[in-house]
């Protein structure tokens, strides 16, 4: 069984903590979030225990409280706080945070010379799997007119860092994504290819935040099977899409 940390414990964090309690290949063994928590204080309904890391002994707490792995939904700047302790101890990270500069890009990829890593600004297992389908289509079908639509919810004034993700990956512009906002849509992404004869239309709807545990869980399962090194979530299911072939 792994043993995790969970670094943030906001929205998404919250959500990925009731995740990885509920997987049997992982144990949560705490949660760690910024501001600071009453001594004892636990997750509700369970013993694993909750921290602050403003003002702390971390390394003091991974002392007394070691893991294999850390899992981080917290704010980007936290990876150089807990990147020294990674490097010492060895332990694996899968990093969910979606705005890394390119120095702390940097400093994440310097870190895969001592421990494994991945770093996903995308960790839906949905969302990964339509980019790689989509990629492979626009790959057979370089001929199809290629569109993005994105819908979410009317408070959102961005277009969606998703769909730019999409585009980029199949080298689109941004003219190519129409965005819609309506009612509560959590997150709608699809990629519409329109042949001459046909139309292929790749979709992917969001429902709840656990879906940010299930792609952690993915990639932490993954990376317990890799050698030392930093990857990208595209690079584990590439491996798996290597392995099927394999098989046939
Ligand atoms: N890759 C993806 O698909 C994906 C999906 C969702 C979210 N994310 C990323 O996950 C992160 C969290 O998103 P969210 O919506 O959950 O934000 P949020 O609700 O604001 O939660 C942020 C959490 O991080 C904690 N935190 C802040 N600074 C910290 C530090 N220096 N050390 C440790 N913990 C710290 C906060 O502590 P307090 O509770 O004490 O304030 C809070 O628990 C963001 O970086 C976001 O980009 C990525």
């Amino acid at each position: 069984m792994i043993k995790v940390g969970l670094i943030g414990y906001g929205k998404a964090g919250s959500a990925v903590a009731q995740v990885l309690q509920a997987d049997p290949r992982f144990a949560l063994c705490w949660v760690a979030r910024r501001s600071p928590c009453a001594h004892g204080q636990t997750l509700e309904g369970s013993q694993i225990p909750l921290i602050g890391l403003q003002g702390m002994d971390f390394s003091g707490w991974l002392d007394a409280h070691p893991v294999d792995a850390l899992v981080d939904f917290s704010v980007p700047e936290s990876l150089l706080d807990y990147g020294p302790e990674l490097q010492r101890r060895g332990m694996m990270l899968v990093s969910a945070i979606s705005a890394y500069t390119e120095p702390q890009l940097d400093y994440a990829r310097s870190l895969g010379a001592h421990t494994r890593i991945v770093c996903s600004p995308n960790i839906t297992l949905g969302i990964n799997f339509l980019i790689m389908a989509a990629k492979l289509l626009r790959s057979i079908a370089p001929f199809a007119d290629v569109e993005i639509l994105e819908q979410h919810f009317k408070e959102k004034t961005e277009v969606s860092g998703t769909a730019r993700k999409i585009a980029q990956s199949l080298e689109l512009g941004s003219e190519k994504i129409t965005s819609l906002r309506l009612g509560g849509i959590v997150g709608h992404h699809e990629v519409i290819f329109g042949f001459p004869y046909q139309t292929v239309r790749l979709t992917h709807d969001s429902i709840r935040r656990e879906a940010f545990g299930t792609g952690a869980a993915f990639a932490l399962g993954e990376l317990a099977l890799y050698d030392k090194g930093f990857y990208t979530f595209e690079d584990l299911l590439m491996k798996k899409l290597r392995e099927q072939l394999a098989v046939e």
